[in-house]
């Protein structure tokens, strides 16, 4: 068993149903990367689909199976990766709860997802306990498998600072060694009265508001010091983060990177914009979803020559095309030498050629539920082992162990 938090890896995706292109080429893909070189964790996030959703749970069930499906149709590997839903773990509550205890209600209320989905899902009722607190319980998701690495979208960066935050505070709290305040604490009087209570007042305001200018003032008020050792300078900067003994390790985050995946309309491909093609969706459909595409709306007749950079049949190609048809496709845009349905035929092709061993893939998983279940039976096991771990440990350290 690996423990080096650097080797994990952690990442979790709601069940929202069905997954389109726009998955597999962003997050899909690189977990299949990742499960090759790193030990992974993939999980259903379905907890986290009822902070936002929390009226109609008649569709959680079924969109967690058809997600499961569509990993293991995709390529995620069973054999490499642990897969497993949240819901199962429910060690996972009991972590959310307890850093919830030591949590300032200003770290979440100050998470800029909080404020942007209040008013864009201005339709749904977000005002609630468990939306505020959704971030803090992705903490407990990561932290719970002390993952060094969480592959997230550029949205989700934010919630791995915060799990940062929530980390190092809860080290602070929980994870002093015997002494270490103490000498911490002679350590800040050796830089003199007025300095010592800067660097108090610079701390305090740091660990209970997370306020990193006055980290950074801290850092550079203990840099400046020459008439300490360098000793109790690490005492004190490791005091001024809380440092201590690292019982659950701050994650990195690791930014998937984005493709351009166009949608049916040019615009980035998401369900709710209804302009995308789904995984497994039937060929049939996939051919008249691109058949019907707009494209550059200058070309009204056949004769008329359009313009690639109008056109978001284009950015498909651009995914999926290599620079021979690239040079055909654009070339013949310009000169009206092709029409729009023969531009599209490579690409109809090509989500064909590359969607044909998912079919397959899926086909055999829809034939055996009984597999995919008992894959995620395996894989709620060993999570579960994990977070077994890491709650004693967690337990332990704040005292709620009682002999
Ligand atoms: N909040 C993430 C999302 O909405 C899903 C998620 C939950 C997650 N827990 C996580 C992602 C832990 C990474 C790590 O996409
Ligand atoms: Fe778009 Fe191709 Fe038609 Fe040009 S020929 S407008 S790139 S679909």
């Amino acid at each position: 068993m690996s423990i080096n938090p650097n080797q994990r890896v952690l990442s979790g995706m709601r069940p929202t149903g069905q997954l389109h292109l726009g998955h597999y080429h962003g997050v899909l893909k690189n977990w299949i990367e990742l499960q090759h070189q790193y030990e992974c964790f993939f999980f259903v996030a379905d907890w986290h689909a009822l902070t936002t959703a929390y009226e109609d749970t008649s569709i959680i069930a079924e969109s967690v199976w058809d997600m499961v499906i569509d990993w293991l149709a995709a390529g995620v590997n069973p054999g490499e990766a642990t897969l497993f839903i949240q819901s199962r773990v429910p060690e996972h509550a009991e972590l959310h709860l307890l850093l919830s205890m030591c949590t300032p209600l200003g770290w979440l209320e100050r998470v800029p997802t909080y404020k942007d989905q209040q008013e864009k899902l201005k339709e749904k009722d977000l005002a609630t306990y468990g939306f505020l607190g959704y971030p803090l319980l992705q903490s407990a998701d990561i932290l719970m498998y002390r993952a060094g690495m969480v592959p997230v979208g550029e949205d989700q960066v934010v919630h791995v600072e915060l799990t940062r935050e929530v980390a190092r505070r809860f080290n602070h709290l929980y994870g002093k060694e015997e002494g270490f305040e103490e000498k911490a604490e002679a350590a800040a009087k050796k830089m003199g009265k007025k300095n010592a209570r800067l660097y108090f007042d610079l701390r305090r305001q740091y660990q209970e508001q997370g306020d990193h200018e006055s980290l950074e003032k801290a850092r550079a008020l203990l840099e400046a010091q020459q008439n300490i050792s360098i000793g109790d300078k690490e005492r004190l900067s490791g005091y001024l983060e809380g440092g201590g003994k690292v019982i659950l390790p701050e994650p990195e985050a690791l930014l998937t990177p984005q493709p351009k995946m166009p949608g049916l309309d040019g615009q980035k491909m998401s369900k709710s914009y209804g302009n995308t093609i789904s995984l497994r969706e039937h060929p049939e459909s996939v051919t008249q979803k691109i058949r019907t595409m707009p494209t550059d709306p200058a070309r009204v007749k056949r004769t008329d020559p359009g313009d690639p950079n109008k056109c978001p049949v284009w950015q498909l190609h651009e995914v999926y095309s290599s620079d021979e048809v690239k040079t055909w496709a654009s070339e013949g845009c310009r000169s009206a030498g092709i029409g729009c349905l023969d531009c599209k035929q490579p690409l109809i092709d090509a989500i064909l050629k590359e969607q044909e061993p998912i079919h397959q893939r899926a086909d055999e998983y829809l034939e055996n539920p009984d597999v995919v279940k008992n894959i995620i039976h395996e894989g709620c096991e060993k999570a579960r082992e994990e977070a077994r771990d890491t709650m004693d440990e967690v337990r332990q350290a704040m005292g709620l162990v009682y002999k």
